[in-house]
């Protein structure tokens, strides 16, 4: 059998000598073959061995406008010949935080950090700061970080999952505080009788309700019609926040996020990833009294690299080219994503395949599934993940680059042909899968 992946196998082995897992995250151990790359453009990659990819991992998200943007490149190159950081004041954080506010409903003030598990950690302390309460309710296999204080009730297993009136709040990894559960109520996603019953067993207690408005890390699962507004309802009938993590939804599912997409309006949300456009860049947008705690309401707050030059730099450009043309860029990303999507739905049912195709455009994932819908996380416990490992490493061989999980990214640099291309390839890969 010929291995198309020999110079990525020796990387890996070399790379395991020095770096723990030879990868900087063990998320990324988890491809069938953790790849090393040495170039991109566009909507490609190309790996150590010279094998050619159409990409639709996006660095798990970032790259929204594609490898090597042209803009994004002469900003960052023109930053680079200044100082990389001042950890102090300079221009492009306050025209970064002006673009977000146009663009992000609920932005009245915004403050800047560097990774989405920051900004989460950020906005659970404001909440609590706020409501003078400690609990956070979250959602099964809703993602908010792999901080102790957030990883809860990600990827339980069937067996820990619990009743689902009652589920579980179960930690997410050995070492991590166990009483960090303590802090938490986790609910079934998209029940709203269920959360309602759930928040009224825990009255007073709870400062914020958090989710990811699409639930993207467990299958980019929609949100039901109307559940978001209900949710909302519920949190201001309760004296509670409503905090949208947008970290993946935030400049990719519209220009204005899931808020501006299902028109409802939380009183915090989380961006990173697309923010910016593949330099570390996140933060916390939300009403100017929850914001202020940092200032006048003894909310500690830091990070040294918050408002890094370059990644302003790179931000910046992203959002302006976002922002172009009505956010030409993004509609075309989501209707790329779209015309994929339905062709792997035609594939698929060509080759008596039975999935799932769930998500929207720019993000969504293909699950092995008998369901005909998939409506929380424990829906997705059911998908066949031996059938989804042989989907992957039959994609990779066909240069296609997928998401460990199923899931794909589709950005504004992917083209008619790219999706053409690709769908030529899947039919191959679905009529190799036993
Ligand atoms: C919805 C969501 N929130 C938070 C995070 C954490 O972001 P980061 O990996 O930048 O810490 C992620 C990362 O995938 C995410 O998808």
């Amino acid at each position: 059998m010929i291995d198309n992946w020999t110079k990525s196998r020796e990387y890996l082995e070399r790379a395991k000598r020095s770096l723990a897992g030879g990868v900087s995250s063990p998320f990324r151990a988890k491809a069938p073959v953790p790849l090393y790359f040495r170039n991109g453009c566009g909507a490609r990659l190309e790996d150590v061995d010279g094998n050619e990819y159409i990409d639709y991992v996006l660095a798990w998200g970032p790259m929204i406008l594609g490898y090597r943007h042209p803009a994004i490149l002469e900003a960052m190159r023109r930053q680079a010949e200044l100082p990389a950081d001042y950890g102090a004041q300079h221009e492009l954080e306050f025209l970064v935080s002006e673009q977000i506010q146009k663009l992000m409903p609920c932005a009245e003030l915004t403050a800047f950090t560097s990774s989405g598990s920051e900004a989460c950690q950020i906005a659970f302390r404001l909440a609590r700061a706020f409501t003078g309460r400690d609990v956070i309710l979250k959602f099964e296999g809703h993602y908010h970080g792999w901080m102790d204080g957030a990883l809860i009730s990600y990827k339980p297993t069937a067996g820990h999952v619990g009743a689902l009136e009652h589920p579980n709040c179960v930690t997410g990894s050995r070492g991590q505080t166990r009483n960090s559960v303590e802090n938490f109520v986790v609910a079934p996603w998209n029940h709203i009788d269920l959360l309602a019953r759930i928040v009224d067993a825990n009255r007073n207690r709870i400062a914020a309700v958090v989710m990811e408005p699409v639930l993207c890390n467990s299958g980019c699962i929609l949100p039901h019609a109307g559940y978001l507004e209900q949710v909302r309802e519920l949190c201001n009938a309760s004296g509670i926040l409503l905090i949208f993590d947008e970290v993946i939804t935030g400049f990719r599912l519209s220009l204005s996020g899931a808020q501006q997409f299902y028109h409802v309006i939380p009183d915090i949300a989380t961006f990173g990833k697309a923010v910016g456009g593949g330099a570390p860049l996140s933060g916390v947008a939300g009403r100017r009294e929850i914001l202020m705690q940092m200032f006048d309401g003894g909310v500690a707050f830091g990070g040294s690299f918050n408002g890094n030059s370059v990644s302003m730099a790179s931000s910046h450009a992203t959002l302006m080219e976002l922002d172009r043309n009505g956010g030409a860029a993004l509609a075309h990303a989501n209707a790329m994503g779209r015309q994929l999507m339905d062709g792997i739905r035609q594939i698929a049912s060509r080759k008596n395949v039975p999935i799932v195709v769930s998500g929207f455009g720019a993000a969504f994932a293909i699950h092995f599934t008998e369901k005909t819908g998939l409506a929380d996380y424990r829906d997705t416990l059911e998908d066949n993940s031996g059938r989804l490992q042989q989907f992957l490493y039959r994609a990779l061989e066909q240069g296609l680059h997928i998401l460990p999980d199923g899931r794909m990214y589709v950005s504004a640099a992917h083209t008619p042909r790219d999706i053409e291309e690709t769908l030529a390839r899947l039919d191959t890969v679905f009529s190799g899968l036993p």
